[in-house]
């Protein structure tokens, strides 16, 4: 998988810090994010992936390193040239942040109407339509976000993440919450978002299956700093005890029926 991607990244972090008063959250992450690849950060809860995201964004400011969004550093924009550049990165977070008070169209023509300031209806709705069957949910563009179910939701929020035809998208724990099948059609919908329309995807996951199936690149993400990264292959022979802690839990014992979480995770 990995060995037909350009090798040029798209979002490349060095030495990224990010710190909340004493707290330090990153420790010098180093990445680089193929173009058009699916890249996956996994690691436990509370280690700093939500932060990372965050702060290769521009939704918060690093302490020190640099963030590349192809040769442009983000770290070194003023707040307005940020700002213009953020319009090629989409997000979709874990609870979908759809305004309920719309209706999903709505949800979907506001990013166009206020971000672009497009104002032909015609054009808007078109564009919604196209997407909306695009996620294989036609005809829903009347219907209120919390009147769809959890997976519908979901994919109305990657949706609205689409709709200003971003480069880079970014999803942070698109799966959390689901049940293995509509997991499963979150985890399609992410390969058809590369595949399909290009855009290079950079997701958040617990789902460690899903990660080694669907990744071309992993970072693993431990307290801060990156312990391993690579293809899955790679990562799968990385031997850091934590990472095969995981992989452990993840595929051996889970399939086997019973967890038993070794003393390395601390559980
Ligand atoms: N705005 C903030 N102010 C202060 N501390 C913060 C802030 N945002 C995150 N943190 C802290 O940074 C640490 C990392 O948080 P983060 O949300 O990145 O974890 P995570 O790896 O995404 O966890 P999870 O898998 O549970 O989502 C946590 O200790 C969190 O409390
Ligand atoms: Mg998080």
């Amino acid at each position: 998988m990995t060995s037909d991607l350009p090798s040029k990244p798209i979002i490349r972090t060095w030495k990224l810090h990010k710190s909340f008063g004493s707290h330090e959250v990153l420790k010098a992450v180093n990445l680089e994010i193929p173009e058009t690849s699916i890249y996956a950060i996994i690691g436990q809860s509370g280690t700093g992936k939500s932060v990372l995201f965050k702060t290769i964004m521009g939704m918060l400011l690093p302490d020190g390193g640099k963030v590349w969004f192809r040769d442009t550093e983000l770290s070194a924009l003023a707040p307005d040239a940020l700002m213009a550049m953020r319009k090629s990165f989409g997000y979709a977070f874990q609870n979908a942040a759809l305004f309920d008070s719309m209706t999903v169209e709505e949800n979907l023509a506001f990013p166009l109407k206020e971000v672009l300031r497009l104002k032909d209806r015609e054009a808007i709705h078109q564009r919604v339509t196209e997407l909306l069957t695009w996620i294989e949910l036609p005809g829903i563009g009347s219907r209120r976000p919390d009147t769809l179910s959890g997976g519908m939701r979901k994919r109305v929020g990657v949706a609205r993440a689409l709709i200003l035809r971003p480069e880079v998208l970014f999803f942070d724990e698109p799966t959390t919450g689901l049940d293995p099948v509509l997991s499963e059609t979150i985890n399609n919908l992410v390969v058809r978002v590369r595949r399909e329309l290009g855009i290079t995807c950079v997701l958040i996951t617990h789902d460690i299956p899903a990660a080694f199936r669907i990744a071309d690149k992993i970072a693993f993400l431990d307290q801060g700093s990156i312990i391993a990264e690579g293809s899955p292959a790679e990562v799968a022979r990385s031997d850091h005890p934590l990472v095969q802690a995981f992989i452990r839990i993840s595929f051996v014992e889970r399939t086997a029926g019973s967890i038993h979480a070794p003393q390395e995770l601390g559980l």
